[in-house]
């Protein structure tokens, strides 16, 4: 490592970024075309941030707020974000709310605040790599919580991984890569109400990305675990704002209070025009939200008929998040498969990006135009289909 710190002994690019570096190199060489459903954005231009936001932007430069703002976010961003975690469930004050750039910030600001060398900390499996990658960082031992089904965490499996040097409990629902919520938060409560000293981390990035009839559940409502969760969520998803890099921790005080300092250390605020650009976003119309949805689940459902008729790949339609995840036959490689669809136009992730139980699966994105998504889900079924024959 030379006089790099040897904290940087783990660093590499995540498997998910090495599949979207290759299907950009294969492209430039061979000036082939290729169908980019692995990228976890916005792919159609007909999604856009809330015109509310965009204004926001241009009035707050010719406003000229161009200087530092406070640390953990302008009053009136954290006050309507206090009103909107209330409105779902767990009443909050603004002083708990810390604005940060993006989710993925607040996550590591998560791992760095709480972990020390050698505790334990607990994550699902398949996860988000930025957990495991920070964890790894602080050099606390990873532990993965399994499902007993796609929705369902193990808890009893949960209970017994839990030892007096577990610190964090990180759960993310709607699931990414599965596209699933995790359904059983009640006894999952149940089982972390009987350990104290463990803070519970709630990844709900994609809490506004559900399908009707299901609904997004927070372990951050259960009264006997608000005073030690920590949510973190994002304007990413639910407000087409990807590239605005701005987020929220909703925090009891005592722990904003870490989360100010550090971001103040850090990355001192999240610009002041991105803040005003998400407060006009929370102030959208309902038919911002709606219009999204309609689309998002048309694309689901388009996607879906393609890969449901397909010989050989099985999962379930997404229960929320823009993701399918879908499970190649038993014995078949995710990672020579997804190369093998990238040579035939088609990029997705294999699942074993995500963790050890993401093998054997692959995962898509469905934002793309409505033809384009067609095109690369018919390619991607008939490609599987003739390499499985
Ligand atoms: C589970 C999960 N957490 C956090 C993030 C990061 O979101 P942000 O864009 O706000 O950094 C993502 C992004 O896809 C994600 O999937």
């Amino acid at each position: 490592m030379g006089m790099l710190s040897s904290r940087l002994a783990h660093f590499e690019l995540p498997p998910q970024w090495s599949t979207m570096r290759e299907a950009a190199q294969l492209e430039q060489k061979t000036g082939r075309r290729i169908i980019h459903m692995e990228k976890g954005d916005y792919a159609s231009p007909e999604f856009k941030p809330p015109g509310e936001a965009l204004e926001a932007v241009r009035t707050s430069l010719e406003k000229g707020y161009v200087r530092y703002s406070p640390g953990p976010g302008l009053w009136s961003l954290r006050e309507a974000l206090a009103e909107e975690m209330s409105l779902r469930g767990r009443p909050t004050v603004p002083e708990e709310i810390i604005v940060t750039p993006g989710a993925k910030f607040a996550i590591a600001a998560t791992l760095l605040l709480f972990l020390d060398d050698g505790d334990e900390v607990i994550m699902p499996d398949p996860g988000y790599p930025p957990d495991e990658f920070w964890a790894r960082y602080q050099r606390a031992t990873i532990r993965h919580v399994t499902f007993r089904d796609p929705r369902n965490v193990d808890t009893s499996q949960l209970a017994r991984l839990i030892t007096p040097r577990t610190r964090l409990v990180i759960l993310n629902t709607p699931q990414r890569p599965n596209g699933q919520l995790v359904e059983n938060t009640d006894e999952i409560a149940e089982v972390l109400a009987k350990f104290p000293h463990v803070t519970v981390v709630s990844d709900e990035i994609f809490s506004k990305i559900v399908y009707p009839p299901y609904q997004h559940r927070s372990l951050a409502n259960h009264p006997e675990l608000r005073g030690r969760t920590v949510v973190i969520d994002t304007f990413s998803k639910s407000h087409v704002m990807t590239g605005f890099r701005i987020g929220w921790v909703t925090a009891p005080v005592h722990l904003a209070e870490k989360y100010d300092i550090l971001v103040q250390n850090s990355c001192t605020n999240v610009s002041t025009i991105i803040q005003e650009a998400a407060l006009a976003a929370l102030k959208a119309p309902e038919t911002f939200h709606r219009n999204l949805m309609k689309n998002l689940k048309r694309k689901r459902d388009l996607a879906w008929k393609v890969v449901s008729g397909s010989k050989h790949l099985s999962g379930d339609n997404a229960q929320g998040t823009f993701y399918l995840y879908l499970k190649l036959p038993d014995g078949f490689d995710d990672r020579e498969t997804a190369h093998h669809l990238l040579k035939n136009g088609v990029a997705v992730v294999p699942g074993s990006a995500f963790g050890p139980s993401g093998a054997g699966h692959l995962r898509l994105t469905f934002t793309l135009e409505d033809e384009i998504l067609l095109e690369g889900v018919e390619r991607l079924v008939e490609a599987v289909d003739k390499l499985v024959g």
